[in-house]
């Protein structure tokens, strides 16, 4: 009997979303309308962005990617979704953040996860301080140090054979975000090892992002052991250890200073849970993030040949024989090593799908003129726009020149479809700081090593095997160093 139940109240419900639901005129395939069940399968093989560019390419601009959500690829429309006037302003953030907070024990929400913009923009406010232009000069000679230090772990190992160097990347990645966010690191750099709760958040963030499909799963699963807890202790005890101990040197005022009000310029204490919750995240948004970027931009390089030569050539060009360690030079001197990390964030963007929207209440009209009713799932989709021809020309080709000329004739360049760090106020904060760590690590390593990919490395297989798990995931990238024969190289 209960079997019959379930059948029925199923099937009427498959009905109604099909031909009933507001969404119904929105084109897409019928069984993401069905359920979100059917992403789950999608989102544990990671191929969320490429099924994304596959089905807007069939349907179209705007298409139905659940029960009540859709999914967009217009770059016109991320001013009206995500920015700060206008109806974007109104939304709130999707159920999928709300997940985030459920599968952590102290449930508290942090900046990117407190639900509407004004809740949002007041915290903001207090994190702008700590990456404020005066702020992120603090954390540069920190930056530096990690650099050189990555730099001379991998010059030791030199004669080991191949080094992956995505996981140095992530060493480095994770490093920098613990030292200048509370003045304590993970060692990874130090030790050339995984630390423990970066093994578990890391094994951890796949199922955030598939079960964030059916968000109540999660009470289901409560009483179950979750890794993220894991993680989650290690920022609380590190915490506890930062407010009762203090800075502890690495930078003079880490990101944390300003966030529990030691600095007066905010003065302002958010609750314990939420500060724990604003450390995980920034571990979270500023490690895996920066990293996966640098250590692409290095594989794309090593990919085409050509360019590792040219960055180098333009590195010695800018530095000579001094170490390549002023970010503004390596900011405004060096066009191909940015035009490098551009073209990679294009191709790769370590952030390539969905960020969740809610619509508000009255709704909202795309600006090619489609109404999405109030209380719809919305979000774009920025891997789809960076491939799109209609926003740049040979989207799937590696041509960092693009971002370094006019376009000329014929060319297509649409800087507005370049959405890698977001949009708008929920943009992200530590843009400034990603860059800095990406150029000073790319441009310390081709000034220090020869390097090329490990003989028989498939590069088509690497590109196929790179997953989007809300954070990029991507296979070892092999690669043999020589340290060069030039006084710069000596450490
Ligand atoms: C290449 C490197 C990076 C990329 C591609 C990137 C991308 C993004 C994107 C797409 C968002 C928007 C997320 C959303 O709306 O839910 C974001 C937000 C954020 N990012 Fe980054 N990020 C990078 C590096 C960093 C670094 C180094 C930090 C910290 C130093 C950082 C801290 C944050 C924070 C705290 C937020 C939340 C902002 C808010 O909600 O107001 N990110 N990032």
């Amino acid at each position: 009997m209960a079997g019959i139940w379930s059948i029925t109240i199923t099937l009427s419900m498959f009905i109604y979303r099909i031909f009933f639901h507001r969404l119904r005129k929105i084109p897409g395939p019928t069984w993401m309308a069905l359920s979100k069940w059917f992403m789950i399968r999608t989102d544990l093989k990671g191929q969320r962005p490429y099924m994304f560019q596959d089905l807007h390419k069939k349907y179209g601009d705007v298409i139905r990617a659940g029960p009540r959500e859709v999914s967009v690829i217009d770059p016109n429309a991320l001013s009206t979704i995500y920015g700060a006037n206008g109806p974007g302003s109104r939304c709130t953030r999707g159920p999928w953040y709300d997940f985030t907070v459920e599968s952590t024990k102290m449930r508290a929400r942090n900046l990117q996860t407190v639900r509407t913009m004004p809740e949002h923009n007041a915290r903001r406010k207090i994190w702008d301080a700590g990456f404020s232009m005066k702020a992120i000069k603090g954390y540069e000679a920190n930056i530096l140090d990690n650099v050189n230090l990555t730099i001379e772990q991998i010059s030791k190992r030199e004669k080991e054979g191949s080094i992956d160097i995505g996981q140095w990347c992530s060493w480095f990645g994770f490093d920098v975000m613990g030292e200048l966010g509370f003045g304590r690191g993970f060692d990874m750099i130090k030790t050339g090892k995984t630390a423990h709760a970066i093994e578990l958040l890391e094994s951890g963030v796949i199922l955030i992002m598939a079960s964030g499909n059916v968000p109540y799963i999660m009470s289901l699963f409560a009483g179950l052991p979750n890794p993220i807890t894991v993680f989650e202790g290690w920022i609380i005890e590190t915490l506890e250890k930062r407010v009762k101990e203090g800075s502890s040197g690495c930078v003079e005022r880490d990101v944390f200073s300003h966030l529990l009000g030691e600095e007066k310029a905010t003065g302002q204490k958010a609750s314990f849970p939420m500060l724990s919750a604003d450390a995980g995240l920034l571990v979270v948004a500023g490690s895996d993030t920066s990293s996966n970027a640098m250590a692409v931009t290095l594989f794309n390089m090593l990919a085409h040949e050509e360019y590792y030569k040219r960055v180098q050539q333009e590195v010695e060009d800018v530095f000579g024989d001094h170490l390549a360690d002023d970010l503004e030079k390596l900011n405004k001197d060096c066009p191909l090593l940015n035009g490098c990390i551009n073209e990679t964030l294009r191709l790769w963007p370590p952030v390539a799908s969905g960020l969740q929207r809610v619509t508000p209440h009255e709704g909202m009209t795309l600006p090619n003129g489609t109404y999405i009713p109030g209380n719809t799932i919305i979000s774009t989709q920025t891997y789809a726009m960076h491939r799109d021809p209609r926003n740049f020309s040979n989207p799937d080709d590696f041509i960092p020149e693009r971002w370094l000329r006019k376009p000329g004739k014929g060319e297509i360049f649409n800087s507005k479809a370049f959405a890698a760090f977001g949009y708008g106020p929920t943009g992200c904060i530590g843009k400034n700081v990603a860059y800095h760590e990406m150029r000073a690590f790319v441009a310390r390593f081709v000034q220090t090593f020869d390097a090329n990919l490990e003989s028989g490395f498939d590069v088509k297989k690497f590109k196929n095997s790179i997953k989007d798990c809300f954070v990029m995931v991507k296979p070892p990238i092999p690669v043999r160093v020589k340290t060069r024969s030039t006084s710069f190289a000596i450490l």
